[in-house]
């Protein structure tokens, strides 16, 4: 961030989750950061953990910028209790955000980390941003989105996309025109040697960590804590071979090849989850270790994991919820669960 000049950034879960170490990178002041509701308290008193907002002259018009977490579902997340850190509501924040910068500056622009529900839902009550930046795993969209009155950009998470939004402005401050793109950073983008050079230089230093650190511990630790475990379609197969000839025909069966082929993103987390099985769950799919193999929409995606049916001898009952985690949102397309289901289930 300090290499690439950012104005500002606002931490999230994530930078809550290593927050030793996300501390040990912002110390040195290079990364501005920014944020409106994380304070500490001294004698009873709240005293900011970095600046609330942040006032920028860009090319004359003012913009001023600040960054929220919340709303409550990361409050009090791992932050160490010893730091003191503590969250204010992110509603309150906000209005007093709002109060204290319209006067001052032309646009004013919002960093939200939490859900994009939370932001919209915060967004629609209270007027007064023009623009908000969606961080916390938003869903990708390729281009920015009115939420009332407000210009919505979600670039999608991790670093892997580039969004741009250009606002103009008149000399009162009206936003009178705006345009935006947002896009994957896949090829055709051009790699920059130097910048190629360091990537590789960050995986080196990630891969011996996980060798020699936490990681592997945490992970070892997990596997031996789970006894839940999904055991993928080959071994359903050897009791249920109709079933998996059925299921072998529908689109599920073929989901992650779906990734690879039409888009080049079986490696990016926010499509795999609902290409593979058990994602995010106990024994379920993990990227990079992925034995047994759990890629495409296997039986248990539906049934459950294996060793509960193994235990119980009865399945997961199928209810509509067992597949809208998945058929939902853009790829919810023409659902309709009783239609649906008559297509994937193996008795017909
Ligand atoms: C060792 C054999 C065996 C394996 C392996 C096996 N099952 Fe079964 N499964 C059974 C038997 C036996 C029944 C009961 C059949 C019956 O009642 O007609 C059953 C029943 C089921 C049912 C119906 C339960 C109900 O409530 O009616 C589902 C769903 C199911 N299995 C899914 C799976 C899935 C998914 C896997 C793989 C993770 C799997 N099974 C692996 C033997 C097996
Ligand atoms: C783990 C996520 C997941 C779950 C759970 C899931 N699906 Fe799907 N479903 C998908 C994906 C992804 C595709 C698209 C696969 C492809 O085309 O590559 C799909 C495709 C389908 C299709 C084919 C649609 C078409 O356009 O041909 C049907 C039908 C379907 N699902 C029904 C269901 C039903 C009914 C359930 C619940 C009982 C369910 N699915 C549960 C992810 C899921
Ligand atoms: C919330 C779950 C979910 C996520 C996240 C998801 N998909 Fe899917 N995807 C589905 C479902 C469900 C279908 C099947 C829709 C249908 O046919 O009814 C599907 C179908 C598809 C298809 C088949 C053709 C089409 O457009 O219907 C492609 C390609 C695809 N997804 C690519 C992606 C990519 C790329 C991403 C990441 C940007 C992604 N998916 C993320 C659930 C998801
Ligand atoms: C998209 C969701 C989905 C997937 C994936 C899926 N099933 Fe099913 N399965 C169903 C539905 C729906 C039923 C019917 C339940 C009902 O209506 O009684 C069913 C029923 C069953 C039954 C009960 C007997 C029968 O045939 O009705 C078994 C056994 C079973 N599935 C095994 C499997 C196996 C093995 C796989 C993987 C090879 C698999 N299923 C994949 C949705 C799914």
């Amino acid at each position: 961030m300090a290499r690439m000049g950012v104005d500002a950034t606002t931490p999230g879960p994530r930078e809550i989750e290593e927050w030793d170490l996300f501390n040990e990178l912002v110390a040195d002041g290079r990364i501005p950061v920014v944020s409106s509701n994380l304070y500490r308290e001294v004698e009873g008193e709240r005293i900011p953990l970095w600046q609330r907002h942040l006032i920028l002259d860009v090319d004359g018009v003012r913009v001023g910028l600040f960054g929220l977490i919340g709303g409550t579902e990361f409050a009090g997340a791992a932050v160490p209790v010893e730091s003191g850190v503590r969250f204010q509501d992110a509603e309150e924040a906000m209005e007093e955000m709002i109060e204290e910068l319209r006067p001052q500056v032309d646009l004013v622009v919002m960093m939200a980390q939490m859900s994009s529900r939370t932001a919209n839902d915060l967004l629609t009550r209270i007027p007064g941003v023009d623009v908000a930046l969606y961080g916390n795993r938003p869903s990708f969209k390729p281009e920015a989105q009115w939420v009332g009155e407000t210009l919505v950009n979600q670039t999608g998470s991790r670093g892997q996309y580039m969004g741009s939004v250009t606002v103009i402005v008149d000399p009162d401050g009206n936003v009178i025109d705006s345009g935006s793109f947002n896009k994957p950073l896949l090829d055709p983008i051009p790699k920059q040697p130097e910048m190629l050079a360091r990537a590789e230089e960050a995986d080196d230093i990630s891969k011996e960590l996980r060798r020699t650190g936490t990681v592997e511990a945490d992970r070892q630790e997990q596997a031996a804590l789970a006894t839940v475990k999904y055991l993928g379609a080959e071994t359903c197969r050897r009791c249920h071979a109709a079933e998996y000839d059925h299921w072998k025909t529908t689109p599920h069966a073929g989901a992650f090849a779906t990734l690879s082929s039409d888009h080049g993103m079986e490696r990016t987390p926010e499509c795999t989850g609902c290409h593979v099985t058990g994602w995010e769950q106990t024994g379920g799919y993990v990227a990079g270790n992925n034995k047994p193999d759990l890629t495409n929409v296997q039986c248990e995606a539906c049934h459950g994991p294996g060793t509960e049916h193994v235990r119980t001898g009865g399945s997961t009952p199928m209810a509509e919820a067992t597949c809208t985690g998945c058929h939902s949102g853009e790829f919810a397309k023409d659902w309709d669960f009783g239609t649906y289901y008559e297509l994937v289930r193996h008795d017909k």
